[in-house]
């Protein structure tokens, strides 16, 4: 057997300690798969006498991580702290500087620092790996570098954020609102105290990022992917996608697209039938469309300490093997540079929801400013009441420019009856 691989874990929570117990429980099955022993030679967090129940042993502890880092004990280094810069941009760079390949769960690292990373961890002759950081315990990224290697991707998609598909599962079946949703599901631990990076689409944004360099060999552009979160999503809206035929999912879309690698993040009107449509709760899904392969799908648990130091160990396990190939598919200096994709030209149909004073003249006035602007209306429904009533307006569209139907949107949002901001979700087909 060869020599051991000699492991830095930076971060005891979550993560960390999931990885401690993986590395513990299949102590001999990962000697045998990776031939070698894989052995915690260092840890690192905040507080070191904090009780954590973890088989820890006699493991050297370091108060500072980046000097674990760059420890000539350590042979590979897990950085399982988070934050986009900081400490563990800190520890990533003194990781590879080192001349130590480097594993990572920070998707926020990756989406912002991820070309710069991957550049300096080639320089130096190492690997840099994130499997953990998109969709938790799906191996999207080993099936984007090495299992669908041989195809031209065309599209990937999915739902990337547990927390948000969570909420709008429960608002389906609880026919309850947003915010209700929201605060019960921050009550049961399922959304953060603070959740603005879920529900208004940072996360699945740089997930979705960190697929398209993959994807489409270009650089990661955190910056350049067009994000819409959840907030403005009503129970009515689900509601109305049940009759039309969809569900109402949050994904994070990146396609190669005439004007460059599209990458978009938004609430989407789903087809009942779309692989995406019945994934439920907190789980992920992604499709995967190749020339080859055509539709590929993945769908597990997206976050949580089992699925996600599962991906963390498969990563480490890769490394023991000798696997030092370039982080993002190609070498890093071949990614091309990502421009942010126009979404006014964007094409497709869409639904509109309009909260509206049922009165005479109201549905000529509406049609009239999307005719206006070249959208035609597909379809209208609208459950008048007594007039002078308020009620709800719902069309959906034929495909259009999406610039003219923004154009449209903002006019009828001015008009007099319109008494609400006009929602608009995009009716997504794949
Ligand atoms: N949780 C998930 O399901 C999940 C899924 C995918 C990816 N991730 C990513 O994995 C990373 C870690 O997430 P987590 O959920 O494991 O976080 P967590 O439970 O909050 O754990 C963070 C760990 O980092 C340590 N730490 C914080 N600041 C530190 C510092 N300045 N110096 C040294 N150690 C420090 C903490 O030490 P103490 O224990 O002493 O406080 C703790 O052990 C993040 O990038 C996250 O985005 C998480």
């Amino acid at each position: 057997m060869r020599q051991a691989l000699r492991i830095g874990l930076a971060g005891l929570g979550t993560v960390g300690g999931g990885v401690v117990e993986i590395l513990d429980r299949h102590k001999d099955l990962l000697a045998a798969r990776c031939g070698r022993p894989l052995v915690l030679a260092g840890v690192s967090a905040r507080n070191k006498s904090r009780e954590r129940n973890l088989p820890l042993g006699k493991v050297n502890w370091f108060d500072n991580p980046v000097k674990m880092a760059a420890d000539p004990d350590i042979d590979v280094v897990v950085e399982a702290i988070g934050g986009e810069d900081g400490i563990a941009r800190r520890i990533a760079d003194a990781a590879l500087k080192a001349g130590k390949s480097l594993v990572t769960a920070n998707k926020a690292m990756i989406a912002h620092q991820g070309t710069r990373l991957a550049k300096l961890a080639e320089k130096n002759g190492v690997a840099l790996r994130f499997e953990a950081a998109v969709a938790g315990g799906v191996p999207i990224i080993k099936a984007l570098r090495e299992g669908l290697a041989a195809n031209r991707l065309v599209e990937v998609y999915g739902i990337l954020n547990g927390t948000c598909n969570y909420i709008l599962t429960q608002m389906e079946e609880t026919e309850r609102d947003f915010d209700e949703v929201l605060a019960e599901a921050q009550s049961l631990g399922y959304a953060e105290a603070d959740p603005s990076f879920d529900i208004d689409g940072i996360d699945t944004a740089h997930k979705l990022a960190i697929l398209a360099s993959l994807a489409f060999g270009v650089e990661v552009n955190f910056a350049g992917v067009h994000i819409e979160g959840l907030r403005h999503i009503s129970w009515e809206d689900i509601a109305y996608a049940q009759e039309l035929g969809f569900r109402i999912k949050l994904l994070g879309i990146t396609r190669r697209g005439a004007l460059g690698v599209e990458q978009r993040v938004h609430p989407c009107m789903v087809e009942i039938d779309s692989p995406v449509a019945h994934v439920e709760g907190a789980f992920n899904a992604i499709v995967a469309e190749g020339d080859a392969v055509e539709h590929a799908v993945f769908e597990g648990p997206g976050a949580g300490r089992g699925p996600t130091a599962s991906a963390v160990v498969a990563d480490i396990v890769d490394i023991a093997r000798g696997d030092l190939s370039p982080a993002f598919s190609v070498p890093a200096r071949t990614l091309k540079p990502s421009v942010p994709y126009p979404m006014a030209e964007r094409r497709g149909a869409n639904y509109v929801r309009l909260r509206v004073v049922d009165e005479p003249g109201v549905v000529a006035r509406v049609a009239a400013a999307l005719r206006d602007a070249n959208v035609s209306i597909e379809s209208i429904i609208q459950r008048g009441q007594a007039e002078g009533d308020l009620v709800s307006m719902v069309m959906v569209t034929h495909e259009a420019r999406e610039g003219n139907m923004i154009q449209a949107l903002e006019r009828i949002g001015r008009l007099k009856s319109v008494v609400e901001p006009p929602t608009m979700i995009r009716i997504v087909t794949f």
